[in-house]
């Protein structure tokens, strides 16, 4: 079976102000549309449990740092439902609770040691994948060259054969400056099949001061780019979380 998806992001380069190149990264990565497709697998129930991960683990920690001891998880968790108002994520803070116990939820909150996917796959409500695999079947740049205000596209694709977890891509650009920035964007679980992917990535165009004539000085040159495809968080050790591939391209910017 084929199934041929294409996903749609862009990333935003943005200009460095002044004439020197500040210390600051050089440009703004930010997704214009949501990283999500059809992947075969009904993925509405995970995706929504990952958004309001995000918020209940940084609640939770806020929870613990505020309120001292807390002794079991029904006070953890019916906090957490009366802080968001929310009964579901007072629910799905149980089960996790629950799972790993008091002790160990409070050890890793403290840790910023808990990712969002992982949260979902103990509360059940995202699919688990530990036989999965992808590979890039190509990775490239286009154009691989162009002028200051170019859209450049990191076009590529990918191979399953027996399905992903749900995961994340992590873009990495590294500027002729040697400033490094990254950006996550979330993966769905996916059936075996090929995938496409497509992230935009657009260089402003320069811009000058009407006030003093000062114009900004784009960093121009060759920018590396990397990219992880992971299974639950890229860089997170807990379990069903692993690096399946990683493709590396450049391109370049010419004034
Ligand atoms: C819920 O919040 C209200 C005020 O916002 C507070 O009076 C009440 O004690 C809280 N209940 C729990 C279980 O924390
Ligand atoms: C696919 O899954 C099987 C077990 O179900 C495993 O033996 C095999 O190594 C997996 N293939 C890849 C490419 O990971
Ligand atoms: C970009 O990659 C090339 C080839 O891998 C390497 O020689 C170069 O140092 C890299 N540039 C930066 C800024 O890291
Ligand atoms: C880029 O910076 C890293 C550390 O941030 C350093 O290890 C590496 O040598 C630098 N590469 C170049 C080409 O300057």
């Amino acid at each position: 079976m084929y199934t041929c998806i294409g996903l749609f992001v862009f990333i935003t380069i943005t200009a460095v102000s002044g004439i020197h190149v500040s210390d600051e990264t050089p440009y703004n990565i930010y997704e214009m549309s949501s990283a999500s497709d059809k992947s075969g697998i009904d993925m509405s129930v995970c995706d929504d449990c990952i958004s309001e991960a995000v918020s209940a683990i940084n609640v939770l920690l806020n929870l613990i740092l505020d309120e001292g001891v807390i002794e079991n998880c029904g006070d953890l968790c019916d906090a957490l439902a009366n802080k968001t108002g929310s009964q579901p994520a007072g629910f799905v803070c149980l089960v996790v609770c629950n799972a790993l116990g008091i002790g160990e939820l409070i050890r890793i909150l403290e840790h910023s040691d808990i990712d969002p996917i992982w949260y979902c796959q103990i509360a059940k409500l995202c699919p688990i994948n530990d036989n999965g695999d992808a590979k890039f079947l190509d990775f490239q740049m286009i154009p691989s060259t162009g002028r200051v205000g170019t859209e450049f596209i990191i076009d590529c694709s990918f191979q399953s054969k027996n399905g992903t977890g749900p995961g994340m891509l992590t873009i990495t650009i590294v500027t002729p400056q040697n400033q490094t920035a990254s950006n996550n964007f979330g993966l769905d679980a996916k059936k075996p099949g090929t995938y496409d992917l497509r992230i935009g990535v657009k260089t402003l165009s320069r811009t000058c001061n009407p006030f003093d004539d000062s114009c900004n000085a784009f960093p121009t040159g060759t920018y590396n780019v990397t990219a992880y495809l992971c299974n639950g968080e890229c860089g997170s050790h807990h379990p069903h979380s692993s690096i399946y591939d990683f493709g590396r391209s450049s391109f370049t910017v010419t004034p």
